[in-house]
Order: C-alpha cells, then structure tokens, then sequence
C-alpha cells in the first residue's frame, strides 16, 4: 500500500511505512546525493547519452513503451525516456534519495512530462506497479547489499516477455591514464574498497548473467563499453569530474587524507595539460536480458 500526492504532471509516491518527506533524513549512500553529485550525474548522462540511446533502441524502447527506470537518480535518463515513450506510453522511475526524487519531480514539471516517481528502497520495498515492457538500470547494482533482490524485484516488475536492460561495470581497473599514474591507480583502488566496504561490488556486471538466469531471464545482447580517450575528448570530463567530487567525498568520509587527495589531483591535471596523454575508462558492460 502506499499513500501519494498527485501533482499536475509527476505523482510523487510515499509508502506508509516511511515516515513524511519533511521529517525524513536524505537516505545518504557511498557517493553521496548532495548537489555536487547531482550535477555530477547529470554531467555523466549527457557524455554517456548517444550510447544509452543505443542500447535503449536495442532494448526495443519505443513510442508507446512502458517503462521503469531503477534506481533513477535525479532523473536525467527518465527524462529522456518519458520523452521516447511520449503521451501513449509511461515511465515510472524508483528511487531511494529523497534530494534526487524531488529535483526528477521538478525537472519533470517543468517539461510537462508524465512520471511517476517513488521513493523506493530496493532492498527493503517493493517495485509499486508492474506490467513494465523495459526495466532501465544503470550503475545501481554495483552499490546495493543483494543484486539477487534486485534482479528479483526487477523481474517481478515486468511483464511476461519483459525485457531489462543494465549498464554496469565489468572491469573497473580498466580506467588507467598514459603515461601511467601511481595515484590515479591508487584513487581507483580506493573507490572500489569504499563501495566493497559499503555492502556494493564494483565488477557487479560479472555476476549479472548468473543472476539473471536464476531469477527467469535469458540474456538477449551484451556490449562491452569501454574508450580510450583525451584530455580534449568530451568524455575525459566524465573519470574528471569523478575524481574531484570523489576526492572530496572520500576526504568527507576520513577514507583519505588531503595531502593524498593533492596527489592525485597533480596527476590528473599533470595529464590535462599533457597533450600526448590518454585514458582508458572504467569498462561498463551492457546486458540485455528477456524474461522468459
Ligand atoms: C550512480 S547513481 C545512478 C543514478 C542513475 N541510475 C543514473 O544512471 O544516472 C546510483 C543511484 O542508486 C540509488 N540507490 C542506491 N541504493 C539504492 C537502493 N537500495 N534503493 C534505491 N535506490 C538506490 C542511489 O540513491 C543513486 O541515485
């Protein structure tokens, strides 16, 4: 059961056993929800789009589709879809930050798009509608306690011939910069800890195939999404912009020290300004999966 308000265009959601938006603290995770992270994250959905959309067509999103999109965020891939999916079809997008639930809220007022946004722990609540053509999930499995609820629910979510479609990582340690870098290296291996020690696993995609197996789907198509890139690349700002908030973030959370952090910094601006220097980003695997 869950009680709602109903707005002009986006139905916020808030289950009964959650106490009200006002009184609730943010329900934080290792990465933080602060306003940082957000633009952040709306940083990383613009360079990733051209190959999100692919994969979406792939996923067969189309006019009309009924979509859930797991684990949203602020929303800036559900905006896209409630656009793809227009006024015949509906996304529905679940989420657990209530910081990130209210920005999709109003990024979706604003463009007069239809979504229905929930509150949702996905390893405590459940998916509150079902009959989904396509669930949508990008870098969520990787942070939460069991992928196996999450592919669960997931599947519980869909329709009969339903189809899920993730992008998650398959290789973290892909992401090195030519010439090499100690302290980048050093940064890479400090973020997967802090997400292991925080119940997640980096390398989730690993264990997708297995998962989904398990819990009724075939898997249909997979992509692996890697680049190599330079400073002057729009997608070097993505592993950039990364390493800045998270810097901070892990500084926040006395994971590292500041002289550490400063470390890490020279290098990377060492090769912003270095023309001759690449990267090579963290491996994402894109899983399409059909429910049979
Ligand atoms: C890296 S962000 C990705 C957001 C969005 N999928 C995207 O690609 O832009 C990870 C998201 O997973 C959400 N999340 C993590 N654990 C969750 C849980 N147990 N239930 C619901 N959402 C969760 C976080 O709040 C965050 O919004």
């Amino acid at each position: 059961m869950s009680k709602y308000k109903e707005d002009n265009n986006t139905t916020t959601h808030q289950h009964d056993n959650t106490t009200t938006r006002n009184t609730m603290k943010e329900r934080d995770y290792i990465l933080g929800t602060d306003k940082a992270e957000l633009d952040r994250l709306g940083l990383q959905h613009r360079i990733w789009r051209s190959h999100v959309l692919e994969g979406w067509q792939k996923a067969g999103i189309t006019e009309g589709s009924r979509v859930l999109d797991v684990g949203a965020g602020p929303g800036y891939a559900t905006v896209d879809l409630a656009e793809i999916v227009g006024a015949q079809g509906s996304v529905v997008a679940v989420e657990r930050s209530a910081n990130y639930l209210n920005y999709l809220k109003a990024q979706h007022e604003l463009r007069g798009l239809k979504v229905n946004a929930y509150e949702v722990d996905l390893m405590k609540d459940d998916i509150p509608e079902d009959g989904f053509d396509v669930a949508w999930c990008r870098w969520v499995s990787c942070f939460v306690d069991s992928p196996d609820v999450l592919v669960k629910k997931i599947g519980d979510a869909l329709h009969e011939n339903g189809t899920v479609i993730f992008h998650e990582y398959s290789c973290y340690k892909s992401w090195r910069l030519f010439p090499r870098s100690q302290w980048q290296e050093s940064f890479t291996d400090e973020v997967m800890k802090s997400w292991r020690e925080t119940g997640g696993e980096p390398d989730i995609a690993l264990e997708l195939p297995d998962l989904l197996a398990k819990n009724g789907f075939v898997v249909t198509a997979t992509r692996p999404l890697v680049f190599a890139i330079r400073p002057t690349d729009y997608m070097w700002q993505w592993p950039a912009s990364f390493i800045e908030i998270n810097l901070n973030r892990l500084l926040e959370l006395g994971r590292v020290d500041a002289e550490w952090c400063d470390k890490v910094r020279t290098d990377l601006q060492a090769a912003d300004n270095n023309p001759n220097a690449m990267m090579t980003t963290p491996m994402v695997l894109e899983i399409i999966a059909q429910k049979v």
